[in-house]
């Protein structure tokens, strides 16, 4: 039995290797020094400049001010929830929240009852998964009352799923990890597709759906795009490098007008092993910029493939972005990498007015980078089947953010640029599949973890959630970036130049710096309307509403470093109360809030509450939370049941509009 002492959870080991962040090129340039004093010194003066540094000015374009009608307060009219943490969720008054589907809970047709001392693989992969995070709602005929949820299941925690691992150290616990454990793990990634309607107000799963489907860390899926067949996308499993076996970490994502579900594949670098192959391996520097292999999982003791010294082209294949069809539950979900392989958040996109489609996304690492996808073909609306290979041609860019307020989009294209053979890409799929390297080349601007990047359609803004970065120091700060240590993130407007999305240049201001208004050393922003209660650290997730309006989800909030769990913002972005944030739901204490998804007529917000029952990693008189000690037991509060990711529908009683 190994000595007791505080072993991280999973959450804050993946949380930690982020912090590291794998860029070599982070330090800015001399030019970039100067390029940073110039901006502060023409504070005032020009227009770009102001808006590039101010969080909480007004919209100054006469076309955004005809978009939306705005007054000086916020349009969202709910009573704001007090910031705290405790045991429970919280919702604004007037609203009901009720939980829809949790962990465990079945999926497909005649699984077993959850019996969480029991587990086992066979079950998991018949049940909901762990760790929901993003949610797509995909209507029957445009109901909003009746349609199909599908749902991420983003990474697994050993210590809080199963029994009698908590107590021990991190190589005892990895010692104890048997081929069944890591079995169930895998069952309990991937995503869900279930069935849901509204009856009487309220919403329930419909059992034993034709659509109900589990996706895992073991299925069959199809690798299209410039990487498909590749000599670094093939295996001893998949010669031609053109099938890959399961998603991994899958984070955010999004929906396409034609009906698909996109979801993204974000911290892979944790399920590859063995580092002491590291130095020999053919590729070691491109490993490294992915940080690979970081061994969270011990999946490689059982599973040569996750095996760096035995597969090494393994690797490759992770750090897509996926695209399933929830309507064909018998189709096989496609790996489109064309989109680029990184540690993608989300998948932002709109149909730009030329008609081609345009995938925004964010690389959640310290210091990497914002891209986006522009098709080479139009979407076809209301023929889904004649958009199955657009995302398969188009042109990936990664963003540069100048000092003035500025930007452009860099395009990571074979042939153009520095991007040719004797930098190390032979072809296309060498700059998809090593996609950050080449993105080193172009000079990306080096950003404080960009999660989720979301379109509004209406005023065509695009937000960027910038986490934080607490690695940054003083010498690194830019005008993008403005705060060295940042502990508590920002959120950057950006406007495509003439509203087209497919444009190479952009401009691009601060919508808010996050964190404790009322504590000067912190140096965040916000509009002075906001309360105490309506500040916010962490941005993450983000959906625009059906009325153009910004609600912002939270990772990373918790009682010893912002005094509130993380929840759901509603954040005004237009006129005198542009900036003005307020709290509309808040989690139980150890959570993250993912995923926030809105049916389309509004009267909906389903969101993922990720996680509960995790300690407070900041709280260094915290104990670590296991599966026998979580710090809340929701949503069941039972004594035998432990604490359960779940999916929660808000809605109001009666009917009505979210926040209106
Ligand atoms: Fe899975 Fe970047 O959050
Ligand atoms: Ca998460
Ligand atoms: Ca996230
Ligand atoms: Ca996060």
């Amino acid at each position: 039995m190994s000595q007791i002492k505080p072993t991280p959870s999973t959450s804050r080991a993946i949380e930690d290797a982020e912090d590291a962040g794998s860029n070599p090129v982070k330090t800015p340039t001399i030019g970039d020094i100067v390029a940073a004093r110039l901006s502060r010194r023409a504070l005032g003066r020009g227009l770009l400049a102001v808006m590039a540094v101010d969080a909480v000015l007004p919209l100054t374009s006469a076309s955004d001010a005809r978009a939306v009608e705005v007054g000086d307060t916020s349009r969202f009219t709910f009573a704001e929830v007090t910031a705290g943490s405790d045991e429970t969720h919280h919702v604004a008054q007037g609203y009901d929240a009720d939980v829809l589907i949790r962990w465990g809970d079945g999926v497909l047709a005649d699984v077993k009852p959850f019996s969480p001392l029991k587990q086992t693989a066979d079950d998991q992969a018949q049940q909901f998964g762990y760790n929901n995070d993003f949610i797509g709602f995909l209507p029957f005929d445009g109901k909003s009352d009746h349609g199909l949820l599908v749902v991420n299941h983003e990474y697994t925690s050993a210590e809080m799923m199963f029994p009698g691992l908590g107590a021990l150290d991190k190589d005892a616990r990895r010692e104890a990890i048997t081929l069944e454990h890591v079995a169930t793990e895998m069952m309990a990634h991937g995503g869900s597709v279930i069935e849901v309607k509204r009856v009487d107000g309220k919403w329930t799963v419909v059992a034993s759906s034709p659509y109900a489907r589990r996706i895992t860390a073991d299925t069959v899926i199809e690798i299209s795009g410039p990487a498909r067949g590749h000599i670094k996308m093939q295996t001893v499993a998949d010669p031609t490098g053109t099938r890959v076996s399961g998603m991994l970490n899958n984070c955010a994502g999004a929906m396409t007008p034609w009906g698909t579900w996109l979801t993204c594949e974000e911290n892979i670098n944790g399920y590859f092993y063995n580092k002491s192959a590291l130095d020999a391996h053919p590729d070691k520097a491109a490993l490294k910029r992915y940080g690979v292999p970081a061994e969270w999982y011990v999946w490689g003791k059982f599973h040569d493939r996750f095996d760096i010294g035995r597969e090494p082209n393994e690797a490759n294949r992770f750090g897509w972005v996926v695209e399933i069809d929830p309507r064909e539950p018998n189709s096989t979900p496609v790996k489109r990498t064309a989109l680029g392989r990184f540690k993608h958040e989300g998948a932002g996109n709109i149909v730009n007015s030329d008609g081609r489609f345009v995938v925004y996304q964010g690389d959640d690492e310290r210091f990497d980078y914002v891209y986006k996808f522009v098709t080479r073909d139009a979407v076809v609306l209301g023929d889904p089947k004649a958009n199955k290979n657009l995302l398969d041609h188009g042109t990936l860019y990664v963003a540069r953010f100048e000092a003035d307020g500025t930007g452009r989009w860099l395009p990571l294209v074979h042939g153009q640029g520095p991007l040719f053979a004797a930098n190390g890409f032979i072809d296309q799929g060498d700059v998809v599949i090593f996609a950050r390297q080449a993105a080193d080349l172009l000079g990306a601007t080096p950003m404080d973890r960009p999660e989720d990047v979301d379109v509004n359609p209406t005023t065509h803004s695009v937000y960027v959630m910038l986490t934080n970065n607490s690695k940054r120091k003083d010498s690194q700060i830019d005008a993008a970036n403005p705060r060295s240590n940042n502990k508590f993130g920002h959120i950057i407007e950006l406007k495509p130049d003439g509203n087209d999305h497919a444009a190479v240049t952009f401009t691009w201001n601060i919508l808010v710096t996050c964190g404790d208004p009322s504590i000067a050393a912190v140096g965040a922003k916000f509009n002075p309307l906001t309360t105490k209660d309506g500040w916010f650290g962490m941005p993450d997730n983000c959906a625009v509403d059906a009325l153009g309006r910004l609600w912002i989800a939270t990772d990373g909030n918790s009682a010893s470093r912002t005094g509130r769990t993380d929840g759901v913002w509603a954040l005004e972005t237009e006129g005198a109360a542009r900036g003005t944030s307020k709290l509309f739901y808040r989690v139980p204490v150890g959570a993250e809030l993912c995923g926030p998804c809105f049916t389309p007529d509004m009267e909906t917000l389903f969101v993922a509450v990720q996680h509960p029952g995790e300690s407070d990693d900041d709280d260094p008189n915290a104990k670590p939370a296991s599966f026998e000690t979580p710090t809340t037991r929701w949503p069941d509060f039972k004594p035998d049941m432990p604490a359960r990711s779940a999916i929660v529908a808000i809605t109001k009683p009666g009917g009505g509009k979210i926040g209106v």
